[in-house]
């Protein structure tokens, strides 16, 4: 694990097997008018083949990140390069590797499906039957064959964003940028994402994807950065960011959401380091975690909570980014 500085890398020619798919060296972005920098010198290498995952909330610089690798937006200072290539002084070469998905599904909605897959073939040089070729094949992945020939302002969020994922595969690219492909969408459609991004993940395709979900970046990612307020923070498999948890967590699903009073009281407790409240899941950070249930429930007890299931864990990916990231700072 590595917390800013990735060694040097030999880059000496594109498509070299040692060169990094993704190098940022120094990557800052000053919006105009922007009080504080939305990338802050960052550096970050994203090796070759794997799932690299970034992590970070609202407004961490993710899409900023993505857009500057996809060449849509100038860095102030540092460089960014794709297979050893400067993605603005070598802007074709990039083209032919690289696909990117953006946050907003980038779809023509008056075009049918096939449509806008022939259309964004054709801006990646595509033409005559390999064209056809692929918009058939993309189809497939979308599993949206059937519903080809319609127009796209008739399909629901997930069939929008299945149509975007496949439109950054239409030209076969080595390495896969991914902004936020699952967000608020329906699981049969999140489920086929993350089938489909472990088949290119295992047919060798570099994948750097980011996202608000601590599950999907758990199952998914062989290395994940987390980045807030412009800055990488830590980087590492997600064992390795495990182990910034420390052991000792304590899962509680409850009957009913939980009362944000609750994390105050369960935090008084001695013993409890940390007590996160989402929805009806409790989870509690604890270096003696036997010690502090009898007086977690106590606590639960006497405000009539009622407890649906317990259970014992090591400390899960969500609690370390919100130590991590969260206004406290504090690592768990
Ligand atoms: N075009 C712009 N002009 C001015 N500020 C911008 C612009 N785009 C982004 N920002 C600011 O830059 C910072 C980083 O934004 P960015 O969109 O990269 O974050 P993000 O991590 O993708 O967030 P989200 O999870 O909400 O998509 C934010 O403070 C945002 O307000
Ligand atoms: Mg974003």
């Amino acid at each position: 694990m590595t917390s800013a500085s990735p060694p040097s890398s030999a880059r000496a020619t594109a498509s070299t097997g040692s060169v990094p798919a993704i190098e940022l060296r120094g990557l800052s972005k000053v919006f105009p008018g922007g009080r504080a920098p939305a990338l802050d010198t960052v550096d970050l290498d994203v090796p070759r083949g794997g799932i690299f995952g970034v992590l970070g909330p609202n407004g961490a610089g993710k899409t900023t990140l993505m857009s500057i690798l996809g060449g849509l937006l100038r860095p102030s200072s540092g460089s960014a390069r794709i297979n050893g290539c400067d993605v603005f002084a070598e802007p074709e070469a990039i083209k032919r590797v690289l696909g990117l998905v953006p946050q907003e599904p980038a779809i023509y909605p008056t075009l049918t499906a096939r449509e806008n897959l022939e259309y964004f073939g054709r801006m990646q040089g595509l033409s005559g039957d390999h064209l056809q070729t692929r918009v058939a094949a993309c189809l497939e992945l979308a599993e949206m064959t059937e519903e080809a020939d319609q127009r796209m302002e008739r399909f629901s969020g997930g069939y929008k964003r299945r149509l975007n994922m496949v439109i950054g595969l239409i030209h076969e690219p080595e390495i896969l940028i991914l902004d936020e492909p699952t967000v608020a969408i329906d699981p049969h459609s999140r489920s086929l994402i993350h089938q489909r991004l472990r088949e290119l993940d295992a047919a060798g395709i570099t994948i750097l994807i980011s996202t608000h979900y601590m599950e999907e970046a758990e199952m998914l990612c062989r290395e994940i950065a987390i980045i807030n307020h412009g800055k990488l923070l830590v980087r590492g498999s997600v064992p390795e960011l495990l182990a910034l948890g420390r052991q000792g967590g304590i899962e509680l699903q409850l009957f009913d959401d939980a009362p944000a009073e609750l994390a105050g009281k369960l935090k008084s407790i001695p013993g409890v380091r940390e007590a996160e409240l989402s929805g009806r899941r409790i989870l509690v950070a604890s270096d003696q975690p036997d010690q502090v249930v009898a007086p977690i429930m106590q606590v639960l007890l006497a405000d009539g909570i009622k407890v649906r299931s317990l259970g014992f864990g090591g400390a899960r990916l969500e609690q370390v980014f919100l130590s991590l990231t969260g206004d406290q700072g504090a690592p768990l």
